[in-house]
């Protein structure tokens, strides 16, 4: 039930797919949205809570790779050998880019000289100087993650789909309910 079988995936794997995705999508919508904010205690307030969810999905992604090293993911479903290869390296692509934006975040945070609270419950260690420089660097970096995160989800998402309505095999029902 909780670990991935040769046929499915478990509830924690499951359980983490699903709240990541959540998450990410809420911190691209509420992240792409903040330009429209004017600079006063609501954004602030927003950037506080971006800032701890985003650690929070660092956390959890640390959790979906001990997981998935721990109890692999089920066999590959697809027909095409070349598809199922393209699949695994979109995989591979998004928790790349899932380690480093959180990662990205802290740092142009801190180069900014803005300290990183987590729900205001404890402070992330200073892991790197003030710089503006710096900080307009990795401000760039995040929001080019940030779009190649969308157009790798989305592709990720349409593929899900087509599997599901147009191929009808059980590749998105076993990340569903197993
Ligand atoms: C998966 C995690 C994250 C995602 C998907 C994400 C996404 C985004 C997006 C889409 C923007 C808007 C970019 C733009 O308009 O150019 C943004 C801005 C921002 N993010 Fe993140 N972010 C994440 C994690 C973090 C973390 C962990 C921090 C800091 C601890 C952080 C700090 C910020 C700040 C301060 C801004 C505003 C930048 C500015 O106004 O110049 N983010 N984020
Ligand atoms: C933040 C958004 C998403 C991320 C980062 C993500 C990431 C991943 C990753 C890394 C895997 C490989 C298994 C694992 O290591 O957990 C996976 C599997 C899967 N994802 Fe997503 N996913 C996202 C959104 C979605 C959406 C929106 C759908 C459906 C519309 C979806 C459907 C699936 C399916 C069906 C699988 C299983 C593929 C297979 O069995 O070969 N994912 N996802």
């Amino acid at each position: 039930m909780y670990f991935n079988t040769r046929d499915s995936y478990g509830l924690i794997a499951r359980i983490l797919h699903w709240l990541i995705f959540f998450l990410v999508a809420g911190m691209l919508i509420g992240g792409f949205s903040l330009s429209y904010l004017p600079s006063n205690g609501l954004k602030s307030f927003v950037i506080s809570i971006h800032k701890s969810i985003g650690f929070t999905i660092l956390l959890l992604m640390i959790a979906r790779l001990l997981w998935r090293l721990y109890s692999p993911p089920p066999r590959d479903l697809g027909d095409s050998l070349v598809l199922n290869y393209a699949a695994h390296v979109l995989h591979i692509v998004l928790y790349i880019l899932l380690f480093l934006q959180p990662l990205v975040g802290i740092l142009m945070s801190q180069t900014y000289g803005y300290p990183v609270s987590v729900f205001g419950i404890f402070e992330l260690p200073q892991i790197i100087w003030k710089s503006p420089l710096l900080a307009n660097f990795f401000s760039k970096v995040h929001t080019v993650i940030a779009v190649l995160l969308t157009v790798s989800i989305s592709i990720h998402a349409a593929a899900a789909l087509k599997h599901h309505y147009i191929d009808r095999n059980r590749i998105l029902i076993r990340m569903l309910k197993g």
